[in-house]
């Protein structure tokens, strides 16, 4: 069976007290994991340290970074890089989230790269995809996140796209409240699925982890996570609130 993943991301949220709360919140809960249901806590880079030292006894609970820098390292101010984050005792980082791509313009070819550089690191990237609301109306949205997958992902060969986890966010469903249908999220993760299929071969489709991610709260995810392609959620807003997203994880199959 392939990963089934919560994973949360807190974008720019919360200070540090807060963060501290939310994750000691997050460690005296109850929920069941094992290899094939895990946890991702997205966090802030100042607190990276604090969730996994947090963390460091959950076998099943991994820490990821929001983002990282496309180079190596060096004369970069204010950039971060996988090596900092791997020492770090990070394993997980968010690559392309739409955030990313609309305010700090990163593109398809700037995010093949952060893929590549994450994988050489042994990071796994959670690679985000996913259309705006005039595609979704055009319904051009399959050959535009075909499109993303092409140009961030199909150049890796089938060893390293199987360390890859995909998560599909419809931006018009982001922070809005506006979740997709169960229906239209699993169509679409089917889509993907078939996408890898066709590239790779089945077996690789079959093992890779596709994530819905757009306004997944504690009442939905459930419905969602039930579609047979749905492998989980990425989810900004309810998971700032630990029992929201305790209801998450335990909506997990
Ligand atoms: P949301 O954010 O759950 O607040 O819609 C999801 C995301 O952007 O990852």
């Amino acid at each position: 069976m392939r990963k089934q993943i919560a994973a949360a991301n807190w974008k720019m949220n919360l200070n540090y007290v807060q963060a501290k709360q939310l994750l000691s919140a997050l460690a005296s809960e109850t929920y069941s994991l094992n290899h094939n249901r895990i946890v991702v806590l997205a966090v802030p880079f100042p607190y990276l340290h604090e969730a996994v030292t947090t963390f460091a006894n959950y076998p099943y609970v991994f820490v990821a970074a929001q983002n990282c820098s496309d180079k190596k390292q060096g004369a970069y101010t204010g950039e971060v890089s996988v090596d900092m984050l791997n020492s770090l005792g990070v394993e997980f980082v968010i690559i392309g989230h739409s955030e990313r791509r609309e305010y700090y313009h990163e593109d398809n070819a700037m995010l093949a790269n952060k893929v590549n550089i994450t994988i050489e690191a042994g990071l796994v990237p959670i690679f985000c995809c996913g259309e705006s609301l005039p595609i979704r109306e055009a319904n051009q949205q399959n050959e535009f996140v075909a499109n993303q997958l092409k140009e961030s992902l199909f150049h890796l060969d089938a060893q390293a796209i199987e360390r890859v986890v995909i998560a599909y966010e419809p931006i018009w469903a982001i922070g809005t409240g506006k979740t997709a249908t169960a229906e239209q999220a699993q169509d679409m993760l089917a889509f993907i699925r078939q996408q890898i299929q066709q590239q790779y071969g089945a077996e690789v489709a079959e093992k890779t982890s596709i994530l819905y991610g757009g306004s997944v709260k504690g009442n939905n995810a459930l419905e969602l996570f039930t579609n047979s392609d749905v492998d989980g959620g990425l989810v900004g807003g309810a998971s700032l609130v630990a029992s929201e997203f305790v209801s998450i994880i335990n909506s997990l199959k």
